[in-house]
């Protein structure tokens, strides 16, 4: 979507995998959705560093309002869970420098059953625009026939539009679509900063897979139609939470980096361990993510069970992913020749070799006729960058 917004990916945090629709404040007031977990995560983003790495929005997902419209037919939060109201806490989140994003959905009610926004999106965009918000992620459910979700997205993202605020647009429209038929993603680039194409993740190491394979396999229709602008979403960064080993979640964060992915965490950053924090926090990896080129890299073969990625970098950089995807023994040897590279072109004459993951090294210049090695431990990831070095 052409509005100015998300030239690079989307960087922040969403509540949704980690939070849930958890409403029982009485019994678990530290992790139900009300105010203060947002208000918390804002403090956290900006103390411990998130907001200095790029993490910028700090976003609510499904289940914040009241079960009914007001008497004027506007969006309420739930009173009891958000007694400030939303205004007050988008103007506290604001105060932090980090921007807002909320949640509605393109049909007749939420996922989880709140009211949702069809018949409404005018007077739902006024009012989130009213309120400060400066993202919103729009769901795809209870839209009753999935015909209609063309024109509801549109109208919704000319809705934002036409409040006059700047409003990324995140949408669900493909995921819902898929179930039907192809998408038309050059319709969806032109109504939306990013677009989820598949399932919601899990906090597993097999749903990242299948998050990784389903993209990789589409690969030929979704890589062309993101850059800066508009971005295809494999949904939240699950790092810092309960079910990825240390290598997987160097695996999510460095293939997150090469598609191009919006890196919005849904963890708990208030607790979160240091090894976690230190790898969301990475900053060649984000630069990598955030390369103003803005081309999604891609899967450029499979070989002995190690998945190859490659995507490619300003200045004719290149970034580099092996996955290990053999769940069985120990660290195993990727020989990676250079000269067998599709891009090979960026060590000629010569390129600089930076290893990031699993650990940082450099490992100085190199030419098309270099091997170099690397030992990946089951389910992890080499992450490494090219740079292209010019012949004096
Ligand atoms: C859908 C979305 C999720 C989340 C939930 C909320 O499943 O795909 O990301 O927003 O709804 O109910």
């Amino acid at each position: 979507l052409d509005n100015g917004l998300a030239m690079t990916p989307t960087m922040g945090w969403l509540h949704w995998e980690r939070f849930l629709c958890n409403t029982d404040c009485e019994n678990d007031p530290n992790n139900c959705i009300r105010e203060e977990l947002y208000m918390q995560m804002a403090d956290v983003m900006v103390k411990e560093g998130w907001l200095e790495a790029g993490y910028e929005y700090v976003c609510i997902d499904d289940c914040w309002p009241h079960h009914q419209r007001d008497a004027q037919g506007r969006l309420q939060a739930d009173p009891k869970r958000f007694p400030s109201g939303i205004k007050k806490l988008a103007d506290y989140i604001h105060s932090k420098g980090l921007k807002f994003g909320i949640y509605a959905d393109v049909g007749s009610m939420t996922c989880a059953g709140y009211p949702g926004s069809l018949g409404f999106y005018e007077q739902d965009a006024k009012t989130f625009a009213e309120w400060g918000v400066d993202l919103l992620k729009f769901d795809g459910c209870y839209m009753k026939d999935w015909t209609m979700l063309e024109a509801g997205y549109k109208n919704m993202s000319r809705a934002l539009n036409q409040t006059g605020r700047s409003i990324l647009y995140s949408c669900e429209w493909p995921l819902y679509e898929w179930q039907y038929r192809q998408p038309n993603y050059t319709e969806i680039r032109k109504t939306c900063n990013h677009w989820r194409n598949y399932a919601d993740v899990y906090d597993s190491w097999s749903s990242i897979q299948s998050i990784v394979d389903w993209t990789a396999s589409h690969q030929k229709l979704l890589v062309p139609v993101a850059g800066p602008g508009g971005w295809n979403d494999p949904d939240m960064l699950v790092i810092g939470n309960f079910g990825l080993s240390h290598d997987q979640q160097q695996s999510q964060m460095a293939l997150w980096a090469i598609m191009a992915a919006p890196l919005l965490m849904s963890n708990d950053l208030r607790d979160i361990c240091p090894k976690s924090k230190a790898l969301l926090q990475n900053r060649r990896i984000i630069a990598i993510s955030q390369d103003p080129l803005g081309r999604q890299g891609c899967q450029i073969g499979k070989v002995n069970s190690f998945d190859v990625w490659e995507r490619p970098l300003a200045k004719g950089g290149l970034a580099l992913a092996i996955v290990n995807r053999q769940e069985l023994g120990g660290p195993r040897g990727f020989p990676l020749v250079l000269g067998t590279l599709p891009s090979w072109q960026v060590c000629d004459p010569k390129c600089n070799v930076t290893q990031i993951l699993p650990t940082y090294q450099e490992l100085g210049v190199h030419s098309v006729n270099s091997t170099l090695l690397f030992k990946i431990n089951p389910s992890g990831t080499a992450l490494v960058t090219l740079t292209y070095i010019k012949e004096f």
